[in-house]
């Protein structure tokens, strides 16, 4: 008996209907894409849209008699799992953040001590050496940056630990081999590619356990996310990177100056799309790569310049900023206004990623749970998936 496949059939059929909503690329709208919406979206200045999209559960009440299904969909809410009861901090967990100590000890309060542990992309291998202290079987964790597993490697040996690091590639055919039956196999915030093969990997040896947070849901081979789950890919939503990223889109409220900087990029990217067009004579939407934030402290002049350079166009000789910011203007309240709507899917969107991957492990024999494992404000990436065989 399946916990997911209803909840993921019902998820699938309504993220069919509604793709019109998400599937939008914001930036490449010269109009609001839904005529309907316009008397509701049209009245709200800047900071009104800024202060709704940035309160979750307000945004929603505003969508609700808009779109009822949508919001209605967000009642399915994910369990919390265990938690640690302390966050005490050992001597050799100097120099690890809170917050990512904190994910860490919620984390390992899952894991439970039967087998020998597997961990995936480990980093220096905090989540390990933390198992390995509270007397886990034996560790190995797998990592490609030789610095890391030779840091990991080095505290281990001190604290006399059996922790060991494997340096490579995850990605590599050899990495399969490392995955046992009678194994715990863990990953802490695995990205895209990394935790579909550790998935794959797991399920194909039989691994007794498996425990793994996801992230970075766009970071994987090719152009469309393939579903994992033989349901997932009859209710395939073809998925691009764009609408991958959506999940990732958090609202973080870092502060004025975080929202400034966020203010300012949004409005020279568009700005110096405005200027390309112009430059190309082609209305068409370039987008630019992600760059330092040190690029946001200088003039829109010189940003544009980078950004003719990034994409092999003729440096204009006298930019006029003002000209372009202005025009910018416009365009930044259409995006705020298209993405007040896309933002209501980033639940959404990352559940139904979340539930591929449940009904997938349920698929291949093992019996699931799905939560969230740490506090919303140690991170936003706090998903669970927790699967064990009899
Ligand atoms: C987001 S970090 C997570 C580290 C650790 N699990 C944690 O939560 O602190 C991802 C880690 O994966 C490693 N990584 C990335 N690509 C890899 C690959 N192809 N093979 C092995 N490790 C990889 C990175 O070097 C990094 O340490």
């Amino acid at each position: 008996m399946s916990d997911f496949a209803e909840p993921f059939r019902q998820l699938s059929t309504l993220l069919h209907r509604t793709r019109g909503d998400w599937q939008h690329t914001p930036f490449a709208c010269r109009e609001l894409p839904w005529p309907e919406l316009a008397p509701v979206l049209m009245p709200l200045d800047e900071a009104q849209l800024d202060a709704l999209d940035e309160d979750d559960a307000a945004a929603l009440a505003f969508f609700a008699p808009l779109r009822p299904d949508t919001v209605a969909a967000h009642h399915y809410r994910l369990p919390e799992l265990k938690r640690s009861t302390d966050y005490a901090t050992p001597r050799w967990s100097n120099g690890i953040p809170g917050r990512k100590w904190a994910q860490i000890k919620d984390f390992a309060a899952n894991i439970s001590a039967e087998h020998p542990i597997l961990e995936w992309c480990a980093g220096k291998g905090h989540l390990g050496r933390l198992l390995a202290q509270q007397g886990m079987p034996s560790v190995t964790s797998l990592e490609w940056n030789a610095d890391l597993c030779r840091q990991g490697e080095q505290v281990a040996g001190q604290l006399k630990l059996d922790h060991h690091f494997v340096c490579a590639d995850a990605l590599s055919a050899d990495a399969a081999r490392l995955f046992r039956p009678g194994q715990e196999a863990l990953a802490l915030h695995a990205c895209g590619e990394l935790h579909l093969r550790f998935l794959r990997h797991a399920a194909a040896a039989g691994t007794h356990r498996l425990a793994l947070s996801p992230c970075c849901y766009h970071l994987i081979d090719g152009d469309h996310y393939r579903p994992l789950s033989t349901a997932g890919r009859q209710r395939d939503l073809h998925l691009d990177r764009q609408s991958l990223r959506l999940p990732l889109q958090q609202q973080v409220t870092g502060g004025e100056r975080v929202r400034r900087l966020r203010h300012v990029e949004l409005s020279w990217r568009l700005a110096f799309d405005e200027l390309q067009q112009q430059l190309t004579g082609n209305a068409r939407y370039l987008p630019l790569p992600s760059f330092p934030k040190q690029l946001l402290s200088g003039d829109f002049a010189d940003f544009a310049r980078w950004a003719c350079e990034q994409k092999s166009l003729p440096v204009p000789d006298g930019i006029d900023s003002e000209h372009w910011l202005k025009l910018a203007d416009a365009r930044r309240l259409l995006v705020k206004r298209i993405e007040l709507v896309r933002h209501r899917y980033r639940y959404l969107l990352e559940l139904w990623l979340l539930l591929d991957r449940a009904v997938y492990l349920e698929e291949q024999g093992y019996h699931v749970s799905l939560g969230t494992f740490t506090a919303e404000s140690n991170t936003p990436r706090r998903y669970l998936l927790l699967a064990s065989r009899s």
